[in-house]
């Protein structure tokens, strides 16, 4: 047999070479290839075929009878909703977020839950001590269910114990970093580690038909560390998000062979545990002042849900060569975008103002629907007008200021309705028809009808005071 060759891969991409270097070739990265003598289980890329003693598989027709897949609902509704409808037996789950955010606290409930309802459910940390996971239990309330607890970090004694005993029906592994398999030399928590624990893990999942849980931490750049190589083997991914500053935390699909993605679960925080939140746009908007300037509220889509958010634009006049942008929550070049199309287009001028952008509550907005909602904002903090209340806005701006169409129109407008807005500021509808009767609509074609509307009559009179604050400051 041939001498197992050492390979170097780098930590960052997971790419193999075969010679060290200071710098990565295929991600750019410096310092992060590491020697690694590869494993001679022949999971990873064995010898195939006949040599390898292979035999025959039988093959199966797409369209035979598979019937509905089986899932265990644990009753957290906002869990379920992520995971598509409950956790699929064999099916492998992958649980990103930062340290702190809650996930360890999350699974805990969720094993809790399901052991609960009668299926052996297993947490095994690599973490924490058991004494600290009982502790959390008790805080959590769940002291008294029935899961199997184990503090261990060797892949191949958490293996042979899934095999001994009962098959479980839920696998948790608090993380995957902290796991090592024997069979390699590298350190746990390096991009080969991670990658052999989790096929070994996920190929016993698919034969045992357990669902397994496994928490990855998160790098800062919002990676997953030994990132891709883990997402593409398991079946979902899931990331918890949130800030410390914030009570509730999202829990958010990625990647979901089970169910849709873009879908979210909202989480408070609390003294015993995360709560679910059934209604986020109630919480998202809970201690508005609408009564300031430089607030819109945006009803927009997370997943399948309307959730309506509050905007807030705060600008000030600058005393910097290059006034400051600041932007949480959104992305800093749809800021940009919007307020040159803003003075391109509306002749407003920010150039000698500070411009903040703020999403409330700590959700960050994806959608291109919001860049009505931010240009009103903007008009209103700049203006210093404040915005009619009860009114909430979304539409994509194009560059040459058009308001364009977004889709789910009508769920956004109930939302909104359900949470006692009157009116909504939208694109011209491509059909020509009001979609909501009950809620009183304007339809705005381009930017300049939105700054006509939000300025109104004062419109001439502001633009002017707003020009001379410019100059002098
Ligand atoms: P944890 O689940 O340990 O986070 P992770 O596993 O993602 O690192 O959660 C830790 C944080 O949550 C910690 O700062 C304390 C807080 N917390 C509560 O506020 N209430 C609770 O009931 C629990 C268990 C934790
Ligand atoms: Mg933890």
């Amino acid at each position: 047999m041939a001498r197992p060759s050492t390979r170097f891969v780098c930590q960052s991409c997971g790419a193999v070479s075969g010679r060290w270097a200071g710098r990565c070739n295929a991600c750019g990265e410096w310092n992060t290839i590491s020697e690694e003598i590869p494993e001679n289980s022949g999971i990873a890329g064995g010898p195939a075929g006949k040599q390898a003693g292979g035999m025959a598989i039988s093959l199966e027709s797409l369209d035979a009878e598979t019937g509905d897949i089986p899932r265990h609902t644990t009753g957290i509704a906002e869990f379920d909703r992520v995971t598509g409808g409950g956790l699929v037996p064999g099916s492998a789950i992958l649980v990103g977020g930062e340290p702190g955010i809650g996930k360890s606290t999350l699974l805990l409930q969720v094993a809790a839950v399901l052991s609960e309802q009668g299926h052996r459910c297993l947490y095994f940390s690599g973490e924490e001590a058991t004494a600290q996971v009982r502790l959390r239990a008790k805080r959590l309330g769940v002291e008294r269910a029935p899961v199997g607890l184990g503090a261990e970090t060797s892949v191949s004694n958490i293996l042979t114990t899934l095999e001994n005993g009962e098959k479980p029906a839920l696998i948790i592994i608090d993380s995957i970093q902290t796991l090592w398999s024997d069979s390699l030399e590298a350190a746990p928590g390096t991009v080969s580690q991670v990658r052999t624990c989790s096929q070994h893990l996920v190929r016993y999942a698919k034969r045992s038909g357990a669902a397994l849980l496994i928490v990855g931490h998160v790098t800062k750049d919002g990676q997953i560390a030994g990132p891709k190589v883990v997402e593409h083997m398991v079946d979902t991914v899931l990331y918890f998000e949130g800030d410390s500053g914030h009570q509730f935390r999202i829990l958010r699909a990625v990647k979901n062979r089970f169910g849709a993605t873009d879908e979210i679960g909202v989480f408070e925080m609390k003294n015993n545990g995360l709560a679910e939140v059934a209604n986020p746009s109630e919480m998202f908007l809970g201690d508005r002042n609408d009564h300031s300037p430089g607030s819109a509220v945006f009803a927009g889509i997370e997943g399948t849900r309307p959730v309506l958010v509050e905007i807030q634009a705060l600008v000030a006049a600058s005393s910097l060569a290059t006034p400051r942008r600041a932007v949480v929550g959104c992305d800093s070049n749809r800021l940009a975008m919007i307020i040159a199309v803003l003075s391109a287009r509306c002749g407003l001028r920010f150039g000698a103002h500070d411009v903040y952008l703020n999403v409330a509550g700590g959700l960050k907005i994806t959608e291109p629907a919001a860049d009505l909602a931010i240009a009103s904002a903007l008009i209103s903090a700049l203006s210093g007008i404040t915005l009619p209340t009860g009114r909430v806005y979304f539409g994509e701006v194009s560059l040459s200021g058009a308001i364009r169409n977004v889709g789910h129109t009508a769920s956004r407008l109930k939302e909104a309705r359900k949470l006692g807005f009157t009116s909504a500021a939208i694109p011209v509808p491509v059909d020509g028809e009001a979609p909501d009767k009950q809620i009183f609509v304007e339809n705005l074609p381009h930017l300049g009808a939105l700054t006509a509307s939000i300025l109104g009559s004062e419109e001439v009179k502001n633009r002017d005071s707003i020009e001379k604050d410019a100059k002098n400051s």
